[in-house]
Parts: structure tokens; sequence; C-alpha cells
């Protein structure tokens, strides 16, 4: 069964809606933590609307478990990562003006800057993920980049309008991690998953890791953080 990584950028966003220093998201971390999370997710995006270089100096202290850092492939980021040196790093596709992230990396279309970030970071001893759709193709070119693991972008499954289409969506996620196992890849998963739809997801043999945000922290707003981890642990089947 999958370990749960709680993504704390939420809180950061909250944070940021009034610029001063609450809720602090090294403090949701800790109480994720305590909760029973057993990694923590922190996206430091280029227009940092949300993490501040700041979160990851702390939470390079701080946190006790894991600390993964999600950054899109630049050189601003590596240098970054090198400085804060997160466990681990998985790399996700930007745009600016987008809510969230959509869609996972395109490593075939991208494929020599990925390496060169790849490589870039496994120098600086941190094990590198990548986010991709569930896409054979895109699975055989991460594993020629080097990467240790891929994050399936679980996002086209949560967003199925019928039950037919989520069914299909949830083959596709089936096939791709058996691909990424088949040919030496590490497997997580992650994206729109919440408290109705992550139970299928975390019966797929093989998945590793769930990376967990937006649900989580939405319902950590009116239960507490620790109720909103421990629920979702119990569903990942820990
Ligand atoms: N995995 C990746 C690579 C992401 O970019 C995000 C969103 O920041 C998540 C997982 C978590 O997605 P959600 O917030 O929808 O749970």
């Amino acid at each position: 069964m999958p370990r749960l990584n709680v993504n704390i950028d939420h809180v950061a966003t909250i944070r940021q809606a009034r610029g001063g220093t609450e809720p602090d998201p090294v403090s949701a971390a800790s109480l994720a933590e305590l909760a029973g999370a057993k990694g923590i997710v922190v996206h430091l995006r280029e227009d940092r609307r949300h993490a501040q270089v700041r979160d990851l100096e702390v939470l390079r202290k701080t946190v006790q478990t894991k600390l993964n850092m999600e950054m899109a492939p630049t050189n601003a980021m590596v240098n970054i990562a090198k400085k804060i040196k997160p466990e681990m790093a998985t790399l996700v596709p930007e745009k600016r003006q987008e809510l969230t992230t959509e869609g996972g990396l395109n490593v075939v279309k991208h494929f020599q800057k990925v390496k060169s970030t790849v490589n870039a970071l496994k120098k600086a001893k941190i094990f590198v993920s990548l986010f991709i759709d569930p896409d054979l193709k895109q699975i055989e070119k991460s594993f020629e980049t080097g990467a240790q693991m891929v994050e399936i972008h679980t996002g086209t499954y949560a967003d199925a309008g019928s039950e037919k289409e989520r069914e299909k969506e949830l083959i596709k996620i089936e096939k791709a991690v058996d691909h990424a196992l088949d040919i030496g890849l590490r497997v997580s998963a992650g994206h729109g998953l919440n408290y109705f739809n992550v139970e299928e997801v975390a019966l797929i043999d093989g998945i590793e890791e769930l990376n967990i945000g937006h649900s989580l922290i939405s319902r950590a707003v009116l239960v507490g953080m620790d109720t909103a981890v421990r629920d979702m642990v119990v569903l990942c089947g820990e």
C-alpha cells in the first residue's frame, strides 16, 4: 500500500493572501508528520505564488520524514535545489497562467532539458522523479533521462465525467505503472486525488507513494490537519 506524502502549498496560499506569517506551512508539515504523513511536498513556483524559498530553508531543517521539492526544469530552480538539498525533487511543467499543474511534463518533447536537469540534481545527490501523464512513451523517455521515479498524473482520472471514463483512465494508470516497474522505474502518483477517489488508485500494485494536497488542505481547514491526514492515511490503506 502506498505511503502518503502531504503537499502543503495551499497552507502557503492562505498565508500569501495577506502577505503575513500565518498560517505557517512549516507548522502544517509538522502536524502532517505527527498524523502519519511519510513525506512533505512543496512546489516552489517561479512566480512564488505560494511557497517561498524561506519555507524550503526552514522545512529542510524541520522535516523529519522526507522533503520532496517540486520544481520546473530550469537552471534557476536547480541552483535553489542544490542549496536546499531536499531528499527528492519532482520535475513538473509550469505555466504562469495556470491554476495548478495542468498535465504531466512532456519528456519526449523536452528530452535534453529534462535529462540535463536530472543529471544536475543527481550529481547533487537528490533523488529525481518526473511528473508525467500515464503514457507509455513518456515513461520510456523518462527512464532514458536517468530519473529514478515517475509520478503518474492522476488528474484526468480524478476529473472523469462518467464511470466509464473513470474506468478507462484507471486502466491507463495501471498499465503505466506496470510498464514503469517493468523497465526499472519506481512509481508514485498524484494530482486531483481526494477522499472519494483515492482508494482505487491506492489499490494499484506497485505505487509506492501518493502525493496529495488540495483535497487534504481543504479538509484540514474544516476539521484540522491531524484528522484530515489520519483519514487520508486510512484511505491509502496504511
Ligand atoms: N503532484 C504534483 C506533481 C503536483 O504538481 C501536485 C499539485 O501541486 C500534486 C501532486 C497534488 O495535487 P492536488 O493538490 O490536486 O492533490
